[in-house]
Formats: C-alpha cells, structure tokens, sequence
C-alpha cells in the first residue's frame, strides 16, 4: 500500500511485520502517535553532490568563530573518534568511553573559544547544513496533525534549533532534547547546560526526560527516526508503548553494518539522503 517501501533504498528484514505495526497504527489513530527523531545525519542530509554536510558540531567547527589551532585539534578529535563511532567490530560498551572522551574534548575546546550567542545565527546562516529533501513537507505536515516530533540531538541545540528555525519549519509542535549551550552575562559560552547527551546515553536522557515532555508518556504509537545504533533507545520514555516502528538511515560504512543495521532497525535507508519513505508513512498514517 505504500509504493515508497518498494524504493531501492528500502531494507527490511521482515517486511510482513512492517506491515502490521503500520495496520495497527493506523487503526490506533494519529492522535496516538508521535515521531522522535535524531538530528545529525537523520534530519540532516550525510552529503550533497559527493561532499559531506555537517553536524551541528561541525557547523561551529568549520565557523570563524573558532581559531585556526582549535580547528585543527577539533579535526584531529573528529579523525581519531569518528572512524570509531561507525567501527561495527567494536561493541557499544567498547565505544561507550571513547565516545564520552570524544564529547568531553570537544567541547572543552569549544569553551575555550568564548562562543558569542548573537553570532550563532550567522554561524548557522552561512554554513552547508542542509535537512534531508522532503523535510518541509515533514515538518509541516506533522504540525498539520498535531503530531508532537521530539528532536533528540547528541549534537547541540542552539545550533540544531536555529537550523530548523532558518529553514522555516520551527513549529510549536517540536520539542528539542540536546546538549544546551550555558552563556554568561555578557553572552560569551561558559559551559553546556546538564547532562551531558553523547551517541550512546539517549536511553537514560529519554528516561529523565518523560516528565518534561508529557506528550511522550502519552502517545503510544512511535515513529522513531536515527542513523546510529544508539538512536535506538529513543523511545525508552514512551510508557505503555504499543507499536514503535524503527526507520534507521545507513549513510556510510553501508556493507559492513547493513546486518546489525536489519536486525534492530525495521525499515534501513540505504544511503538515501531524502525524507521519502518517513513521508510516505505519515502520509499513510494521516489519510484518514
Ligand atoms: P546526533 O545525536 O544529533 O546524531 O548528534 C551526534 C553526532 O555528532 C554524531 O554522529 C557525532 C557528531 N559529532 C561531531 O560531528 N563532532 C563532535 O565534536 C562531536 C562530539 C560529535
Ligand atoms: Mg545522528
């Protein structure tokens, strides 16, 4: 019924099934359901025209906001630990420190760099960040529905939120749970608000984080969106979940991960920059 899953992107290890949660959600009604979704390289496209597009940490590292010296060490993290974080010989428990190493670093650097608050829109303005193709049509028709998405970002959410504000799609029907910038008086980056949100503790954060976003306890029905295997603990907060239906993009290292990628997510993108098939789905979801 939805001819997107016949894309050649589209992986499923148990397309049957795919097709019983979407039945049984569709039965349950949109008002039941929400969508939580990660930011970097889920919402944002992996790359345009054969070059990679940026995270929100690398929309800072690449701004003048930052000095030449901490752009190399912010580079040199970025070349030691990413290959790391899509390394699928290690486990999750292997890459859980290194991972936390890697977000403790770089923002330390971040801090020492005096980061003024009103430059961040022009940082974001005049970066290559791009959300996947397809993210208006999303992002609106979500709001259309009143469907709540809860934008669940390791990456930082005063540069994720201008993001989505820039594009024109900041609807009252998102909520953001990422790493908060901490200014001081003057408006200069002292520290990051909290907890620290790194690729692998989204579990926890969802956890904590039922009480501030009531909205999670009470729609049972879940569209998850993520392109990491840590995505997936997204939805830890839902209580009484009744169907989740998993959407993971695969967007590099695609042979090597392809399996894991089958086993725990129920649709995979495979290097598929466009927002197609979730659109399909909410299309589906809302025809009624
Ligand atoms: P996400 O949860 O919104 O996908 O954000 C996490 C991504 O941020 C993850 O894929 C790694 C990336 N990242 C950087 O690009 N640079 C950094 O300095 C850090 C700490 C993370
Ligand atoms: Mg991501």
């Amino acid at each position: 019924k939805i001819p997107e899953l016949s894309n050649p992107s589209v992986c499923m290890r148990d397309p049957q099934r795919v097709q019983e949660i979407l039945q049984s959600m569709v039965k349950a009604g949109s008002n039941t359901v929400q969508v939580i979704s990660d930011f970097d390289m889920t919402l944002t496209r992996f790359a345009y025209n054969g070059k990679r597009c940026p995270t929100c940490h690398n929309i800072l590292d690449n701004s003048n906001l930052i000095s030449n010296d901490c752009k190399i060490e912010l580079k040199e993290l970025l070349n030691t630990y990413y290959p790391i974080e899509i390394d699928s010989s290690r486990s999750i428990e292997e890459k859980l420190p290194l991972m936390v190493e890697w977000w403790t670093k770089a923002h330390e650097l971040l801090v020492q760099q005096k980061i003024r608050k009103d430059l961040l829109a022009m940082v974001v303005q005049e970066s290559d960040a791009m959300l996947r193709e397809g993210y208006k049509l999303l992002f609106d028709h979500l709001y259309e529905h009143s469907i709540p998405l809860l934008i669940f970002s390791a990456g930082i959410g005063d540069i994720l939120e201008e993001v989505i504000r820039q594009a024109g799609v900041f609807h009252p029907n998102v909520k953001v749970f990422s790493n908060y910038m901490d200014f001081d008086e003057s408006g200069e980056l002292r520290a990051f608000k909290g907890e620290l949100i790194h690729i692998y503790n989204k579990r926890e954060g969802a956890l904590l984080n039922t009480g501030h976003f009531q909205e999670l306890r009470t729609r049972p029905n879940v569209l998850l969106l993520g392109d990491s295997l840590g995505d997936l603990t997204m939805a830890d907060g839902v209580h009484d979940m009744e169907n989740i239906l998993k959407i993971g993009f695969l967007n590099d290292k695609v042979e090597e991960r392809k399996q894991s990628y089958l086993d725990s997510y129920d649709i995979v993108l495979l290097k598929d920059e466009t927002l197609e098939v979730p659109n399909a789905i909410m299309l589906y979801l809302t025809v009624l």
